[in-house]
């Protein structure tokens, strides 16, 4: 049988914490079923702030080598706020055209929501991985001056839409089959009327499937307001980073958001991370929930074709919030709980 190879970068603050997590989490799912082998990379601000190093050539070669990549977080307040952001997570994103940030978000029994009628949530949003604002076309002219001029331009191609929005569709098809396309193309004209005509066209290869617009502004309000109403919420990289954070919170909290950030032409390793952060304000105190983390090894196993073993993380998640959701638990109080289940 073959042997997966995984590679693991635990990166900053909480990152390092819940990491070890859902590696132990892959590793019991996948007993009996598939044999894993962790390469583990020491990037992130220890690293940056010991030898100047981001992501060295040579070792970015050597995570591209492996199958899958599990990520915890990376930034550090004691470094410029971008540098490892763009230099290190942005990159590996860009460079291994992980074109689908997939983040679903789901009320689980047992999580008390700060909705007061939060009814049944259980949507997917799926966000552009690798344009948009994020690819770094832009700068700053005469910096620092009364007469400074900063830009960043948002960059769409069609071709790095069409994809995404046909991975939306496909997976409208495996679920309650509605796609809402978020934008804000009453401003942005040229990119949300592009982003509007790859829905319609590849919209009417799936009869099955309806599709509905919002703009952005208002998708803040129904997500709280009637979340509901979404299935497949289809968005561009900022708007989806924005909204996906919001859509923890709806949930519970961005400890229990996984997320996947996919190539889906197998040419590259995907990478699978919490869509959380480094966390500063908690890091080192034992408070970091490790669920977010567990749930992305369960798509790591999911997009490895394990879905049994995937299912067996599900399971355990789901029964430990039912059970002790609502208890205030320290990060290795939940991964043992969690994997005790499993
Ligand atoms: P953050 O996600 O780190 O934290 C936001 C809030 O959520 C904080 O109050 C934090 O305590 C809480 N939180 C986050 N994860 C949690 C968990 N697992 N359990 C319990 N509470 C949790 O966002 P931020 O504070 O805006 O950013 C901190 C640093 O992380 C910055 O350097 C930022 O650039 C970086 N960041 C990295 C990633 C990533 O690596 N994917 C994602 C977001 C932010
Ligand atoms: C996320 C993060 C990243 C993003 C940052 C740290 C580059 O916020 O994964 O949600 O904006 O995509
Ligand atoms: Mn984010």
């Amino acid at each position: 049988a073959k042997t997966y190879k995984i590679a693991v970068i635990p990166g900053d603050g909480i990152g390092k914490e819940v990491t070890p997590w859902a590696q132990k989490a892959l590793e019991q799912a996948a007993q009996g079923v598939a044999e894993f082998e962790y390469e583990h990379f020491d990037l992130g601000a220890e690293r940056y702030l010991r030898d100047g190093a981001i992501l060295p050539e040579d070792e970015e070669a050597r995570i591209r080598a492996n199958d899958a990549i599990l990520l915890g977080a990376v930034g550090d307040p004691r470094i410029k706020a971008g540098i490892l952001e763009r230099g290190l997570l942005l990159k590996l994103r860009f460079d291994f055209d992980q074109y689908i940030n997939l983040r679903p978000s789901k009320l689980y029994r047992g999580v008390t929501s700060p909705l007061a009628n939060p009814g049944e949530i259980d949507f997917v949003v799926v966000r552009e991985g690798t344009e948009g604002l994020y690819c770094g076309a832009g700068g700053a002219v005469r910096r620092g001056t009364p007469q400074e001029v900063a830009t960043e331009v948002s960059i769409n191609t069609a071709y790095g839409a069409e994809r995404v929005v046909r991975y939306a569709f496909q997976l409208a098809m495996k679920r309650r089959k509605h796609v809402t396309l978020v934008h804000k193309k009453n401003v942005l004209v040229n990119a949300g009327d592009m982003w509007q005509r790859l829905v319609d066209k590849v919209g009417a290869e799936f009869p099955e499937v309806s599709h509905d617009y919002c703009h952005i502004d208002a998708a803040t309000i129904y997500l709280v307001s009637d979340p509901g109403r979404f299935d497949v919420i289809l968005t561009d990289n900022l708007f989806g980073d924005i909204l996906t954070d919001e859509a923890g919170a709806v949930v519970g909290g961005v400890g229990y958001s996984a997320s996947g950030c996919i190539n889906a032409t197998d040419e590259f390793p995907s990478m699978f991370e919490p869509i959380h952060g480094s966390a500063p304000d908690i890091a080192g105190q034992h408070k970091a929930n490790p669920t977010a983390a567990i749930l992305s090894a369960a798509m790591l196993l999911e997009h490895l074709g394990f879905d049994e073993a995937a299912q067996r993380i599900h399971r355990a998640v789901e029964a430990d919030i039912a059970e002790l959701g609502s208890t205030a638990r320290t990060t290795e109080e939940v991964g043992r709980d969690i994997l005790a289940r499993m």
